[in-house]
């Protein structure tokens, strides 16, 4: 039997990978179901979208008529929910969002799947899978400095958006434990890559540095954020839809503690490295005078914010025998030539153009 797959929020940046995953390197038909908000971008899966084994619905997750729709459409062997509002700063400034997309619309999404499982033939309801990707986030803040986040970690979120991605986890296991419906969910830290949004840290750093503006860092920096490279997690995914045990938690985390500064700073000397300062350089060595590190600006810290957060992978590793191919170096070197190499995706971003149609069809 073919796998097919629904991917909801498969234009976002997280979604994409997956998507480009399993057309590029699997078997699966995938469906994408994105309601293409802000940080939905069809050019993102530009690679893929030709292809026979992939379609897309614009469908917003809060429409259970358009969702039961698709199901009955579709006919998916199972569902990845990545579908969610997911920048913390604009969950402060305007939480209703966050609650409405990721509790209000996880809950029409459970709803509407359970619906479409119960009529299946009991050996398709028994192969089904939901699987619900969440954030480590949830678990809020490490006090000590050796800590890790496990699968039984207590939550304590702290912002609107954590606070909302954790009531969305705990629909998603009550659903299991209620109705039966096979469920797993994974959380994971803090992914970079290709096509990140630029309101995101990483190429919000990069795309600044490139224009010669300042570098915002909240606070002193010193916020510890464990990272993964974007194409691991969407490996790591694709092993727990296919592998994963029902009912079961999956930690996905890098092994890549970093300050911020720090990844602040290391992006400054792979840009000196990549594309020094033309226009000025010292005479006898060739080498540019400045660095982009003069371009660091410490900015009032936000409110709620975590200090620390770090992921005990292990559980994942041993048991789906899944770990990073990439280390922070690699990874952020990768990350940084994908932005040098691809201007032409994120100044669309910058002008808005990638909301009006995909990339190649502009006049
Ligand atoms: N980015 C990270 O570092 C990270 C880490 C761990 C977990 N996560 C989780 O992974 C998932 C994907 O994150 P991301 O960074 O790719 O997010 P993103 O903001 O880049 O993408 C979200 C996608 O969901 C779509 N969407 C938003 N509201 C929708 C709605 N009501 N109906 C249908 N589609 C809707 C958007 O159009 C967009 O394509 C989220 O659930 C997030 O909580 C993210």
């Amino acid at each position: 039997m073919v796998g097919k797959i629904i991917v909801t929020g498969g234009a976002g940046f997280i979604g994409s990978a997956v998507v480009r995953h399993l057309i590029n390197n699997m078997d699966f038909e995938v469906a994408n179901l994105d309601k293409l908000t802000y940080a939905g971008n069809l050019d993102s899966l530009a690679s893929v979208s030709d292809s026979p084994r992939y379609r897309f619905y614009q469908v917003d997750i809060c429409d259970a008529p358009a969702l039961d729709a698709v199901l009955a459409e579709f006919k998916p062997t199972a569902v990845m929910h990545l579908a969610a509002e997911s920048h913390v700063d604009r969950s402060i400034d305007g939480p209703a969002d966050f609650i409405q997309t990721n509790i209000v619309g996880t809950y029409t999404l459970l709803e509407s799947v359970r619906r479409y499982w119960n009529g299946l033939a009991e050996e398709s309801k028994a192969a089904f899978r939901f699987h619900h990707i969440s954030t480590d986030e949830v678990y809020g803040d490490l006090e000590g400095t050796e800590d890790l986040f496990t699968e039984t970690t207590s939550y304590a979120p702290s912002s609107p958006y954590s606070a909302s991605k954790a009531s969305s986890d705990h629909l998603v296991r009550a659903w299991q434990r209620t109705y039966g419906l096979p469920v797993l969910v994974t959380n994971c830290s803090n992914n970079y890559g290709p096509y990140h949004f630029p309101e995101k840290l990483i190429p919000h750093v990069i795309l600044n540095a490139l224009a010669g503006k300042p570098l915002p860092v909240y606070g002193d920096g010193s916020q510890i954020r464990d990272w993964l490279y974007v194409e691991d997690h969407a490996r790591a995914l694709c092993e727990v839809v296919s592998r994963g045990v029902v009912g079961e938690t999956y930690n996905i985390g890098g092994h890549n503690e970093k300050r911020n500064l720090q990844v602040v700073e290391t992006i400054c000397d792979l840009l000196d490295e990549l594309v020094p300062g033309a226009d000025d350089r010292d005479e006898r060595t060739g080498r540019p005078h400045r660095s982009y590190r003069e371009l660091i600006t410490f900015v009032k810290d936000r409110p709620g914010h975590d200090r620390r957060y770090a992921i005990d992978a292990s559980k994942i590793e041993r048991e789906l025998g899944w770990k990073p191919e990439e280390t922070f170096e690699t990874g952020l070197r990768k990350t940084v030539q994908w932005y040098l190499d691809n201007r032409n995706w994120w100044q669309r971003v910058l002008s808005g153009d990638y909301r009006l149609g995909r990339l190649g069809e502009q006049a």
